[in-house]
């Protein structure tokens, strides 16, 4: 009877769509699962299972002045503000694995940093049960270390000394949680983060990051970042490349840093380091958290997927991160600014019809008293043009 074969078609019908929802939502927690970054089940996740997932927004005055696709991956929405949230979750739960934390017991991570991964430590050691010693150069930022002293962590400031002096900030922090793992009566375990060198940073990029961005564009033609480690550049990269080997990865350098001469030319080295005209500073540039005059783990896992490197001067930044903020709504941090500009530049040099990727690591509210204090005095109706003539 025609009215049963209907009835037994809906069925079919109804069955088959039921089978094809239940495999989505298991492909969907799947895939969630094999993205995320706490091994917690959902009813017990607290903020740290915010982290990654960020939005990838157009940036428009920049695609539409240039003719490309112009896009920035927010890591300032991770919950503590950076791309560094990812890093520190990785290397805590790494550490968990091995037994070497263990939550609830006074355990410490230390980390030798004056910028935004101190804060990510400092807010997921009070999230997790650790305690977090960071150690910093005493003439980084009053509201940095302000934070990072609201935030509970112990605060120790050393002496802005070069990478082989032991009283250096990162070599503080290692001899800090060596002291502390070798002292028989202390019953505490300590772990010393080590972004630089800790392999965990760039895969965690590689793991996460870089696939967020391939599901999130169908097609990225240029990836364009800073290093300040190198384990953005390298775990993005590299899942970038590995999916279509078309991809180019340009790295962004700020004034000071030997990095784009070593990616250009082989050999790391900037003109601040001729004889006699060296600072204070190794790295001397408004802008923070990239740039650097030595070769870390990280950015070793970079070199082989950087294709080019662009110098951003600090003026093109300062103008750069003012033309954002007045034609965009974007309040970015500095290495948000450099990366802008080297893309425009890229933009110009490709020309029209290219997807640009940049990451915006995090926001102006960090860089207000240094950064932003001088961008602050670039002309608010500065245009793009303006920006670029800086040099
Ligand atoms: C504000 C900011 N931008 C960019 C970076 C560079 O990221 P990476 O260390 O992955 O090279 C850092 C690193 O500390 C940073 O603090």
């Amino acid at each position: 009877m025609p009215w049963r074969s209907t009835l037994q078609a809906s069925a079919t019908v109804i069955s088959l769509l039921l089978l094809v929802n239940e495999l989505r939502r298991a492909y969907n927690r799947l895939e969630q699962q094999q993205n995320t970054l706490t091994p917690l089940p959902p009813t017990t996740r607290g903020i740290e299972s915010r982290i990654g997932n960020t939005p990838l927004i157009e940036i428009k005055s920049l695609s539409a002045k240039t003719g490309c696709k112009i896009y920035a991956k927010m890591e300032l929405c991770n919950p503590f503000g950076s791309a560094k949230d990812r890093v520190a979750l990785a290397i805590i739960r790494a550490a968990e694995v091995r037994g070497d934390l263990v939550p609830g017991q006074g355990d410490v991570i230390f980390e030798g940093t004056s910028g935004s991964t101190g804060i990510s430590f400092a807010a997921l050691a009070n999230a997790l049960g650790y305690v977090a010693h960071i150690c910093l150069p005493d003439d980084t930022s009053p509201e940095k270390v302000q934070l990072l002293q609201t935030l509970g962590a112990v605060v120790e400031k050393v002496k802005p000394a070069s990478i082989v002096d032991p009283n250096q900030y990162v070599n503080a922090a290692k001899r800090g949680a060596d002291e502390i793992n070798n002292d028989a009566n202390d019953p505490r375990r300590a772990v010393f983060a080590n972004q630089f060198e800790n392999l965990h940073n760039w895969r965690v990029h590689y793991t996460t990051t870089g696939p967020e961005i391939l599901r999130q564009l169908d097609r990225v033609d240029v990836f364009i970042n800073g290093s300040g480690t190198g384990g953005t550049i390298a775990g993005v990269g590299r899942a970038l490349k590995e999916h279509n080997e078309a991809t180019r990865v340009v790295l962004a350098d700020p004034q000071g840093s030997g990095l784009a001469n070593r990616v250009n030319f082989g050999v790391l080295y900037d003109s601040v380091e001729k004889e006699g005209t060296r600072r204070r500073h190794q790295v001397d540039t408004l802008v923070e958290g990239i740039g650097l005059s030595r070769l870390t783990q990280n950015f070793k896992q970079a070199e082989a997927y950087i294709d080019e490197a662009v110098k951003v001067s600090d003026a093109e930044a300062l103008s750069m991160a003012q033309y954002l903020c007045m034609n965009d709504g974007l309040f970015w941090g500095s290495s948000a600014a450099v990366n802008c500009v080297a893309a425009v530049k890229t933009a110009m040099k490709y020309g029209p019809g290219h997807n640009i990727v940049v990451i915006a690591c995090d926001s102006g509210d960090r860089h207000l008293s240094k950064f932003w204090k001088e961008a602050a005095k670039v002309s608010k109706s500065i245009s793009l043009e303006e920006v670029l003539s800086l040099n």
